[in-house]
């Protein structure tokens, strides 16, 4: 019999993990404590943006003509008890606490709090959310208080990334699993069958390690990114080309090419919250020493959006007032429609309040920018928002910018000036269309 899942937390990760779970053959249960999040799912819709998400879910999602059946989604912590699961995962999200660095846990809490009563014995719970190391520690004492006999905990790290969930749920670069059993790491090369038979390397720990290995990698891809853009800094300074640098250094197999990209930095609902989560946490561990470095990552990282709202206030003169700014981007990567700490909501943000006229436009995350900024201007397509702009700011590199055509953009412009803040226009073919084109951390043409 094929296994029963649940999926505790149905967001980005967890409507992407319950999904791949029905792909893989297996009976699934999705948990929600939002209705309306629930009710999209179980009628085959996704919430977000992920490319591929909904295809999978309408090809499992019970109800809809020609799915398996696998998939299902409730509120209901009774039905889950029903169901009757063999591996429960916790997916729920673990944002930064207001005004600290450390994360909340009271997702994650509240999750086991409710599943603990609920799972049957010899059960396994599997932890996915990004927590502080010890946690799983202090969970496991907590469900061998509150659960039945039998029931082990693992905790699995997810590394997937927005844009790309499916793919990396599905096909993950390496399963990392921190077990105090055989039984759990047997159950889950169980879960994890097709992946490993692919050749994902399964990698088995404790559970301090396993928490850590999420919020080191996250903390390595923080650095390799605010590296680069302090040598963008450097570049600027010096008259140098960072892209080339970039390019240059990348070649050496140890340094690698990727996440080597400079512009005005990182955001999103990992990375940031992530390292000010693991400095919280290694503080209260005595170790804070170890990670100071990662404060200076991170305020690399938040002066390029400052920077940027330098280029673009020289751009129109010296001030902002009475001046039409155009924002292209508004998610804090492609392929995706959050905006959670985006460098350029960020970015917009701080020049409407000193004073610019800010209109943004973004192919997918507009109704959440709207939500998140209410206040600033939004136009239904580039071009709109390019007419009558004193500059024009690039700020998520969507393809759609890629492929957008300078000259017809340079009719409606006020100003024929354009800041890359991610290096990713083609700045010679802006240039030959009569734009100045600006980009962080290379020479002014
Ligand atoms: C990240 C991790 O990559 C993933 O493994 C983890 O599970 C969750 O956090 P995600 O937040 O989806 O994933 O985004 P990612 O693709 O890592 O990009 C993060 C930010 O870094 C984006 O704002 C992106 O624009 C920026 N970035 C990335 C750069 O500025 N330069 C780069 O070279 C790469």
């Amino acid at each position: 019999m094929a296994l029963k899942i649940t999926v505790i937390g149905t967001g980005y990760l967890g409507a992407t993990h319950a999904a791949a779970m029905a792909e893989l053959g297996f009976e699934v249960l999705g948990l929600d404590v939002v209705p309306e999040k629930v009710a999209a799912l179980a009628a085959g819709r996704v919430p977000m943006y992920e490319p591929g998400l909904e295809e999978l879910l309408g090809r499992h999602v019970a109800g809809i003509g020609g799915s398996s059946g696998r998939l299902r989604f409730t509120t209901s912590w009774d039905e889950l008890e029903h169901f009757g699961g063999d591996v429960h995962f916790v997916c729920v999200n673990t944002p930064q606490k207001h005004g600290e660095y450390a994360c909340d846990m009271a997702y994650v809490d509240a999750a086991f709090a409710s599943l603990a009563p609920r799972v049957k014995g010899g059960a396994l719970v599997v932890g996915k959310s990004t927590v502080p190391v010890g946690s799983a520690g202090r969970l496991a004492g907590l469900l061998a208080e509150h659960a039945p006999e039998g029931v082990d905990l693992a905790w699995n790290p997810e590394f997937l990334r927005e844009g790309f969930a499916v793919r990396d749920t599905l096909h993950p670069d390496r399963i990392v699993v921190g077990v105090d059993g055989d039984r759990a790491e047997k159950l889950l090369r169980e879960v994890y069958a097709a992946p490993i038979a692919e050749g994902s390397p399964f990698v088995v720990t404790d559970f301090p390690t396993a928490e850590l290995v999420k919020t080191s990698a996250n903390s390595f891809l923080a650095t390799k990114i605010s590296f680069i853009n302090a040598m963008a800094e450097v570049c600027e300074a010096a008259g140098g080309d960072v892209v080339k640098l970039a390019e240059a250094i990348g070649h050496d197999e140890r340094i690698g090419r990727k996440f080597l990209r400079a512009g005005i930095g990182f955001g999103g609902g990992c990375l940031p919250k992530d390292i000010r989560a693991f400095m919280a946490r290694a503080g209260e561990l005595g170790a804070d020493q170890a990670l100071t470095f990662l404060r200076e990552v991170d305020s690399i990282n938040m002066r390029r959006r400052g920077h940027m709202v330098e280029l673009a206030r020289e751009a129109v003169g010296g001030s902002f007032l009475g001046t039409r700014v155009a924002v292209l981007g508004a998610t804090f990567k492609p392929d995706s429609d959050d905006v959670r700490d985006s460098p350029a909501l960020n970015v917009a943000g701080q020049i409407h309040l000193q004073g610019g006229q800010v209109t943004v436009y973004d192919p997918k995350g507009m109704d959440n920018a709207r939500l998140l900024f209410p206040t600033l201007r939004y136009a239904d397509s580039a071009l709109e928002a390019v007419r009558g702009a004193d500059v024009v700011l690039h700020l998520t590199e969507w393809r759609e910018f890629r492929e957008l055509d300078p000259a017809a953009l340079g009719r409606v412009a006020s100003h024929r000036v354009v800041l890359d803040g991610r290096n990713a226009l083609d700045g010679a073919e802006w240039r030959e269309a009569g734009w100045t084109y600006r980009a962080m951390g290379r020479p002014r043409a």
